[in-house]
């Protein structure tokens, strides 16, 4: 019986758990439940009035405050982890040392040290660690990330990015660890390029401590240069990045309902100077062509997010938002912590693409 239950498991069906049912855990749960390859079998919360809801409208999942019992009693083969961020490393490693895969939510830990755990527990045990970077899944961001790989927007300049709006206040993390895993997850994903620099700075101005406001800069090698600004204080709400390449130049607006990305062909060409009047006169010449915008695939992202990770669990294949992709983003993250506690550039030796 239990052989036929593994063999059940292991060549089509997830058997899920989900902790976390706040704001973000049932979009999970809605995810993991419309899932032909899943079940999912039970939902925990420490409080019990967060699932009643969701129990009306998935009366087949079982429902639990504990954990542990979430972990041992419903024949789970993977757990996703929809809790607040300094909870995520307990309750990832409690699951990998149960034998269960995990799908755990950004930011992936509190510490470069956490992640390292995580990814070494899940290497030595063979399980699937992801986390949920779910941009990477978003068909605009696909399609970014197919032109620059295939070089249609020549090498890249720039990506800057604005992240705002009258944000929901946090009390356990600042605007950096709550706003910006999006759009680092993003850069790593599409540039695939190590960091070298990292220079935040911000302001609190709630009195609590944590910065509501922030600007972090990030210098790779090859002279590309990143910049991110998030906002807890904005009056009106931005999400938009441009990424600028030799050839031609991106605008991704998550807002705009149709035509999320744009692509100019525009640029520049710098003249080599022929001589000293030249050189005082015009090196740079402007190129000013079209505007198009790209027909994207718009399946919502967690749902290919939520499929990716029931094959990688089912064939063992690495996800694409694996552990390490998780690790860069929280060396950043914990980079920016200290430039902006400090007001120093911090060196970045170690963050490396996997
Ligand atoms: N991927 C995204 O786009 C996205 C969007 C929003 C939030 N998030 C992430 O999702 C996570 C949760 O954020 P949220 O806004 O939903 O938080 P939330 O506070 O609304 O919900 C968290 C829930 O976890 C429960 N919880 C905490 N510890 C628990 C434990 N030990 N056992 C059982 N339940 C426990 C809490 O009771 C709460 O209901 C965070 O890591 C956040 O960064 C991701």
């Amino acid at each position: 019986m239990a052989e036929a239950q593994d063999k059940r498991n292991l060549e089509n069906t997830v058997n899920v758990g989900v902790v976390g049912c706040g704001y973000w855990g049932p979009n999970l749960i809605r995810n993991f439940f419309e899932n032909d390859r899943v079940e999912l079998k039970a939902i925990c919360d420490r409080i019990p009035e967060r699932m009643e809801k969701l129990g009306k409208r998935y009366p087949t999942v079982q429902k639990t405050t504990d954990y542990d019992k979430l972990l041992s009693a419903y024949d789970i083969d993977a757990v996703v982890i929809a809790t607040p961020v300094h909870t995520h490393h307990t309750l990832a490693r409690q699951a990998l040392l149960a034998g269960k895969h995990v799908l755990v939510e950004k930011p992936m830990c509190m510490t470069e040290a956490e992640c390292l755990d995580l990814i070494a527990l899940a290497e030595e045990r063979h399980l699937t660690l992801m986390v949920d970077h779910t941009f990477v899944y978003h068909g605009a961001v696909r399609k970014v990330k197919e032109m620059v790989t295939s070089g249609q927007l020549g090498e890249i300049l720039y990506f800057d990015s604005v992240r705002v709006n009258l944000g929901l206040f946090q009390t356990d993390i600042n605007v950096v660890w709550d706003l910006a895993p999006h759009d680092l997850s993003i850069m790593d994903y599409i540039l695939q390029k190590t960091p070298r620099t990292i220079h935040a700075s911000g302001a609190c101005h709630a009195g609590n401590g944590l910065e509501d406001v922030a600007y972090i800069t990030v210098n790779f090698d090859d002279n590309i240069i990143a910049h991110f600004h998030v906002s807890w204080l904005s009056p009106v709400k931005i999400r938009q990045m441009l990424i600028g390449g030799t050839r031609q130049m991106v605008v991704y607006d998550d807002l705009e309902p149709m035509e999320k990305i744009k692509i100019y062909d525009k640029g520049i060409e710098v003249q080599s100077p022929e001589s000293e009047e030249v050189r005082y006169q015009q090196l740079v010449k402007y190129r000013i062509g079209d505007m198009l915008s790209p027909v994207l695939d718009l399946t919502e992202a967690l749902k290919l997010e939520v499929d990716h990770f029931v094959d990688c669990v089912l064939t063992g294949t690495p996800p694409i938002t694996d552990g390490q992709a998780g690790l860069r983003v929280v060396q950043i993250l914990e980079a920016a912590n200290r430039s902006l506690k400090t007001g120093e550039l911090q060196v970045l030796d170690a963050v490396s693409v996997g």
